[in-house]
């Protein structure tokens, strides 16, 4: 028995022979809305069935819930400059294109004028400009135009051979022979407190879905190519193969912390996950979020309402006392036995050449990641 997508159904919204060319309106997507008009497509976004309606943004926005009640943390909209807005009536279809080339349709349910400032505030707890997926938001043309979609066209693959969608990835995980799976979100190169909570997750479970997350993220994260590569060569010289499943998640980076870790764990269970990672900062950036947010914000759910079971990790590191990794939860020693690094001092050291030290990364790991990155530099 696999687990039931949220919303119970796996939603399809996938239409490649359906004819546009009756179509009067356009709207001309941003990276961000072109991936998730494919991930509502697909089925990774179940149970939405298109781009938030007006209705649904607002209580997505004050309640992390679909005005059904359904849990739904991020709100997923359809951003469109006025003057597109001022042409578009409610019942009107459109076609929806990303540098001219339609890769769907819609249905306008609504069309309005969202208040983003409450949107970041209650989103992402900040309106501060510098946090990335407030600057996004913020970015973003002013007016939001909802309902549903149709999927006409996906993406060209970045990485054809680690592309699983929903339905895939349940159908792989069936073929394994794995009854749980413990889906790994991550924005990063897998280091060594990674690798721990991925392990000690995958001693009680049957595989992991390792699913970084490839869509747009902030200028100074490490590319997905340099990290994809990272990951291949981590997983064939550390990882038992018929336990690992790598698959990318196309989504792009919110950075909004505790309701991103709320959204990334949904979206795992439709993946056909029945476990998710939650550990240190998730999703997180700066010092926007406590260190355990991500982890608390779970307790204001049921588990039957989330229905993934979320598994979280203290922060964890190696420890040259205890001469291995461990977290606060294991390792009695103190700070100066313990060997952290931040992420910006993680980017900084690669960007020079310097090599990562053992205890922190795999050296094929840290290899690879200093030839891309000198490679981009
Ligand atoms: S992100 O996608 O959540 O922004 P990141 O790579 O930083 O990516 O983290 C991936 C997952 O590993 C998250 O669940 C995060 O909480 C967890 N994590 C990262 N570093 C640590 C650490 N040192 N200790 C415990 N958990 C960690």
């Amino acid at each position: 028995m696999t687990i039931l997508p949220h919303g119970g159904t796996l939603i399809n919204r996938f239409h490649p022979k359906m004819d546009v060319t009756t179509i009067q309106h356009t709207i001309e997507l941003d990276s961000m809305a072109l991936r998730d008009l494919e991930l509502i497509g697909i089925g990774a976004y179940s149970p939405l069935t298109g781009f938030l309606n007006e209705h649904d943004y607002h209580h997505v926005v004050e309640n992390m819930r679909l005005a059904n009640g359904t849990v739904w943390s991020i709100p997923i909209t359809l951003p469109v400059q006025e003057s597109i807005a001022s042409q578009l009536d409610i019942g009107d279809k459109a076609k929806l294109t990303f540098k001219g080339v339609v890769y769907g349709t819609i249905t306008i349910q609504s069309i309005y004028h969202p208040d983003k400032h409450k949107e970041a505030e209650l989103v992402y707890q900040t309106t501060d400009l510098e946090h990335p997926g407030v600057q996004k938001l913020f970015e973003r043309p002013p007016i939001y135009v909802g309902g549903e979609i149709v999927l006409t066209k996906k993406l060209e693959k970045t990485f054809p051979n680690e592309t699983y969608e929903p339905a895939e990835s349940r159908e792989q995980f069936t073929k394994l022979g794995w009854n749980t799976v413990v889906g790994f979100q991550t924005r990063n190169p897998v280091h060594r407190a990674h690798e721990y909570i991925q392990k000690t997750a995958l001693e009680t479970v049957d595989g992991l879905f390792l699913q970084p997350l490839v869509g747009d993220t902030k200028k100074d994260d490490i590319p997905a190519d340099i990290r994809m590569k990272s990951y291949r060569v981590l997983l064939d010289n550390y990882y038992p193969k018929e336990r690992v499943l790598l698959g990318v998640f196309p989504a792009a980076m919110r950075y909004a912390g505790p309701r991103e870790a709320i959204f990334h764990a949904i979206v795992r269970k439709n993946y056909g996950c029945t476990h998710f990672i939650v550990g240190r900062d998730h999703a997180g950036v700066g010092n926007y979020y406590g260190t355990y947010d991500a982890q608390k914000i779970f307790l204001q759910f049921s588990k039957e309402e989330i229905g993934i079971t979320p598994m979280f990790f203290e922060h964890s590191f190696y420890c040259y006392k205890c001469d291995g990794m461990a977290s606060l939860k294991t390792c009695p020693h103190s700070a100066e036995d313990r060997l952290i690094l931040s992420g910006t001092k993680v980017r900084t050291m690669l960007r020079n050449g310097e090599p990562l030290p053992k205890t922190f990364s795999r050296p094929e790991v840290v290899e690879v990641l200093v030839e891309g990155m000198s490679i981009r530099n």
